[in-house]
């Protein structure tokens, strides 16, 4: 192979989406309205309609997503808010942001998500009123293991905040994520599963009270035009990306299925490497592959990510460093106990190349090169 295969093709994405896109796009000039408006409500209404909630709110960014929902929480300096050490960084600096301190929790080492049976031990062992949320974060496109999470929530008093920044469409037995909790945060970061040609982004909410407190924080806190009731923020979702937005809507469960199939082939042409650990699926879950993610020995790894580079092949690790490491937080952090899972994922993680036009012989390439590099090299 001697041409660079990209980790994510989204100039192939468009070719096939052209007309339509360009329609769109052409719709939103025409019309001479470019934030929030029709375009935006429609999509609203179209993602609410897919998730299965009340209500979504378009917004300018997921990380923005997140901070409008703790805000809407009323979260505040001397609150905490649990999640996982083990995500990007958006998912703890909206805690932060607000003056309040993040509890990191330890991951699953199956799954790398946020593990409920490490924050049970945290709850029962330090538990006070300031906590006030959990944020789960569903990595690569699998649902954390919620049905415990919601159970800690409804024994402490506490609220879910689903960070679903990279579940677009993933499922957590037959409940779409981003309708479990009190509130779920998308990202429409151009490379999601559902992604923008820019920024964007979108909170859920079944609960009305929620959902009006965002829609007024979007607006710098303005119910009303000029009548600011509250400190909000400048978070509009614009509507060239809502247009866009909508026409990939129509063909993310096609998408979404493609992925799952070339998943199923990396699945066949890694698993007969001893040494390696293909993505493990929780039951009645519908991983979405956001990510190919795979685990390796850590000494094996960057001879792996170079031997696929000899041959043009791209890797990518979703996390280089966990977020209690980050020097940035470590003021004003908790560690909600021994976070050793989340530490010994981050030097053997490794996500390869997913995107809907891959080809099935080049995962094939893909999974020999990665075979023999392994071989008498440690
Ligand atoms: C898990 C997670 N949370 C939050 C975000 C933030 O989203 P955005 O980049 O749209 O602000 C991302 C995006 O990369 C993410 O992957």
């Amino acid at each position: 192979m001697n041409q660079q295969m990209p980790m994510i093709d989204l100039a192939g994405e468009y070719r096939e989406i052209k007309s339509e896109i360009d329609s769109a796009v052409q719709r939103v000039l025409d019309s001479g309205h470019f934030i929030l408006g029709d375009e935006v409500d429609a999509l609203e209404q179209e993602i609410a309609a897919y998730l299965g909630v009340r209500h979504a709110i378009g917004v300018a960014s997921g990380s923005d997503a997140l901070f409008l929902a703790l805000m809407a929480l009323d979260v505040g300096p001397g609150d905490k808010v649990i999640t996982t050490p083990f995500s990007f960084f958006a998912t703890a600096s909206c805690i932060v942001r607000l003056g309040a301190v993040p509890v990191f929790c330890d991951i699953d080492h199956r799954t790398f998500d946020l593990d409920p049976e490490s924050v049970r031990k945290y709850l029962q062992a330090s538990y006070t009123p300031a906590v006030k949320a959990i944020i789960p974060v569903h990595l690569y496109g699998q649902c954390c293991d919620m049905d415990p999470l919601f159970g800690l929530a409804a024994t402490y008093g506490i609220k879910i905040v689903e960070d679903c920044a990279q579940s677009f469409g993933s499922t957590y037995k037959g409940r779409q994520s981003g309708g479990m909790g009190d509130i779920g945060c998308f990202s429409f970061f151009p490379t999601k599963n559902l992604g923008a040609y820019g920024d964007g982004g979108m909170v859920t909410t079944n609960d009305d009270g929620l959902a009006e407190h965002v829609r007024m924080l979007r607006v710098h806190g303005a119910r009303h035009k000029y009548h600011h009731e509250e400190l909000g923020i400048n978070s509009r979702l614009d509507a060239m990306q809502a247009a866009i937005l909508r026409v990939k809507l129509a063909h993310v469960d096609e998408w979404t299925e493609r992925r799952r199939v070339l998943a199923a082939v990396y699945d066949r042409e890694l698993s007969a490497i001893q040494w390696l650990q293909v993505p493990y699926v929780m039951p009645e879950c519908r991983h979405t592959y956001h990510q190919y993610t795979i685990r390796v020995p850590r000494e094996r790894r960057a001879m792996i990510q170079e031997t696929l580079a000899s041959s043009s092949i791209p890797t990518q690790v979703y996390y280089p460093e966990p977020l209690h490491q980050q020097p940035c937080f470590a003021s004003t952090q908790e560690l909600g106990g021994q976070l050793s899972n989340a530490e010994a994922a981050v030097p053997s993680v490794l996500s390869l190349p997913m995107y809907q036009g891959l080809k099935d012989c080049d995962q094939v390439e893909i999974g020999f090169l990665i075979g023999e590099s392994g071989n008498g090299t440690v």
